[in-house]
């Protein structure tokens, strides 16, 4: 498969497997699955609460010969409770562990937003630190200290507005190698894959297809959906391709990297071979115009009341 290059030298493969919303139990399967049909490049985070299985199943496959450590690339990903520099590393030791391996090739601050230790998902104001009490330049330094102790070989961030990548630019020693956002049809932050280009810094597009299975809380109402939209579903007869090898095509021609997250064994296989097809300049152009700066991933669960975050505040919008 392809690769882009980071900021370090090291390669990536352009096309890895997602692992939000893979429930234990199925991640297993699908990760097995994965690495059989060719996949190379895992992305992960504690938060997901499947690193265990995820680990158990890598583990087999380099133990089978079905992958070597080396030919495998595996993001993970800070959660918002080990925001507080001495937090860092014990936190990306807990992923080690979890993942059976020795270190990482992608380390990610997973959200701007800092929680009290041991939260997972606030539930009271007292839960939450603000981002004001705790620097994010601090927690960028503990980040810096895992990649010269080898805890993992890259570092960067998900989630984070053009303004906020900036200021971490401004502060870092060691730059962030990726922004990892929600990026599809929908969504396409030019201004950011602007500015990301210039600066050398990668952008892994998440939640490519849409991100359907979306716990219903995390839902709206309205929400619009992506696979069957006429334009994508055109493009896809055109080419006898199927609308979510269109969606990722796309992305990839974008030079971004795309995380399909599937569980099932046929769609794994054709999420892969997306990574082979090109798309026209009009289709491109066609999918472009699809833009309405629509977030399905919007970040509404971190602003519950008596949280000192908003929405406006997440995003610098
Ligand atoms: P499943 O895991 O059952 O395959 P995203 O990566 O944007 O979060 O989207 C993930 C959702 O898209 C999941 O519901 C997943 O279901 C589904 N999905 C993954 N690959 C495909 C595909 N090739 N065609 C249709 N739906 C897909």
């Amino acid at each position: 498969m392809q690769t882009y290059a980071l900021n370090s030298g090291d390669r990536l493969p352009v096309l890895g497997l997602g692992t939000w919303k893979a429930a234990p139990g199925a991640v297993y399967g699908a990760v097995k699955d994965a690495l059989t049909a060719g996949y190379r490049h895992i992305d992960c985070a504690p938060i997901y609460q499947n690193e265990p299985e995820i680990g158990q199943a890598v583990a087999e496959a380099i133990a089978a010969g079905v992958v070597s450590r080396a030919d495998l690339w595996l993001t993970s990903k800070l959660w918002n409770d080990a925001h507080a520099p001495e937090q860092v590393q014990p936190a990306l030791e807990k992923t080690l562990a979890d993942l059976r391996v020795d270190s990482l090739d992608l380390y990610l601050i997973h959200w701007p937003v800092h929680f009290k230790p041991g939260v997972m998902f606030p539930r009271r104001s007292d839960e939450y630190v603000a981002l004001d009490d705790l620097p994010i330049s601090a927690t960028w330094k503990a980040l810096e200290a895992c990649v010269a102790k080898g805890l993992t070989r890259n570092i960067g961030v998900c989630n984070f507005s053009l303004k906020k990548l900036q200021a971490l630019c401004n502060a870092a020693t060691i730059q962030p190698a990726m922004n990892q956002i929600e990026l599809h049809p929908y969504l396409q932050q030019e201004a950011m894959l602007a500015f990301c280009r210039e600066r050398g810094i990668l952008v892994t597009a998440y939640s490519p297809l849409g991100s359907g299975d979306r716990p219903t809380g995390m839902k709206k109402s309205d929400e619009p959906t992506l696979l069957d939209h006429p334009v994508i579903l055109r493009i896809a007869a055109k080419h006898g391709i199927t609308p979510a090898q269109v969606l990722l095509a796309w992305g990839l021609g974008r030079k971004t990297v795309v995380i399909p997250k599937s569980v099932n064994p046929e769609r794994l296989r054709q999420n892969l071979a997306a990574a082979d097809l090109v798309l026209d300049a009009q289709d491109m152009a066609d999918i472009g115009a699809l833009d309405r700066g629509y977030r399905f991933v919007d970040g509404a669960f971190f602003t519950g009341s008596g949280s000192p975050y908003t929405l406006s505040a997440i995003w610098d919008e």
